[in-house]
């Protein structure tokens, strides 16, 4: 990977990215659009590991979205299984390498008992790692998050404002998004984190997912600190 570009010392502590294209990536190739999907399990890893490399605290990550169910039911079908055994491949290897695993999004009657399940014991056996918390958003919608977040805090009695919304998102502990990464050259939000990013610095990048390297990572890091942030102030 190289760094030249990047100041370490001012590395974003929250990416996200919407992994998009793998279908593209796959016609491309004469191959299914399910193979797309396959191929992307390597751009996810070394995305990870270049998180690891950059000093990156959050990398979450959209794998499945609430809008994603009006696919074609076969390939629902081979994403539920699909991701499933992504978890009981690399769980482990993840593990060893301190990353600590974590899902945002609705646990609904559609979502395989067996992902789930398989969710929760990757979670359990990555719970005390500190190096990189990587958030699967699986079954994940922004619009939901809200919906679901609005009706807790009712539930709890609690007045709504931002702070009682934030306390009710699926993980009240990730931080706001800093650098928001999309490849295949879709210029759209689709849903993704609308209340966690809304400062964050988005970046565009024509790359198909399965092409996606640590070093497409650290290149969105460089363009992320050639910007300027102002939440709405003035600079200093
Ligand atoms: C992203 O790739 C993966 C999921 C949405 C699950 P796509 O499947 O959206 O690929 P394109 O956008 O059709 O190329
Ligand atoms: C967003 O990509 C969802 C994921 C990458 C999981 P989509 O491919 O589903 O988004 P649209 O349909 O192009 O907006
Ligand atoms: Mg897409």
């Amino acid at each position: 990977m190289d760094l030249s570009a990047v100041d370490l010392d001012n590395v974003p502590p929250h990416i996200a990215c919407v992994m998009d294209g793998n279908g593209r990536w796959a016609q491309q190739r004469g191959l299914k659009r399910t193979e797309g999907h396959s191929a992307g399990e390597e751009a996810l890893l070394d995305a990870a590991y270049g998180a690891l490399d950059l000093g990156v605290e959050w990398l979450t990550v959209y794998a499945f979205s609430t809008e994603n169910w009006r696919r074609p039911a076969e390939e629902v079908r081979f994403l539920m299984g699909f991701n499933e055994s992504i978890l009981v491949r690399r769980r482990d290897e993840l593990n060893e390498h301190g990353v600590r695993i974590r899902f945002i999004g609705r646990r609904d009657w559609r979502v395989p008992k067996r992902l789930l399940r398989q969710m929760d014991e990757t979670v359990e056996l990555t719970k005390h790692n500190r190096k990189l918390t990587l958030t699967i958003a699986f079954n994940y919608g922004g619009r939901a998050e809200l919906v679901d977040a609005v009706n807790a805090a009712i539930e709890a009695g609690e007045k709504i404002t931002e702070a009682s919304i934030e306390r009710h998102l699926y993980d009240p502990e990730m931080p706001e998004v800093d650098l928001w990464v999309r490849t295949s050259g879709e210029s759209r939000i689709s849903n993704y984190l609308i209340w966690q990013a809304a400062y964050a610095e988005l970046v565009f990048t024509e790359t198909y997912w399965p092409d996606f390297r640590r070093q497409n990572l650290a290149d969105a890091v460089a363009e992320f600190q050639r910007r300027e942030r102002r939440f709405g102030g003035l600079k200093s």
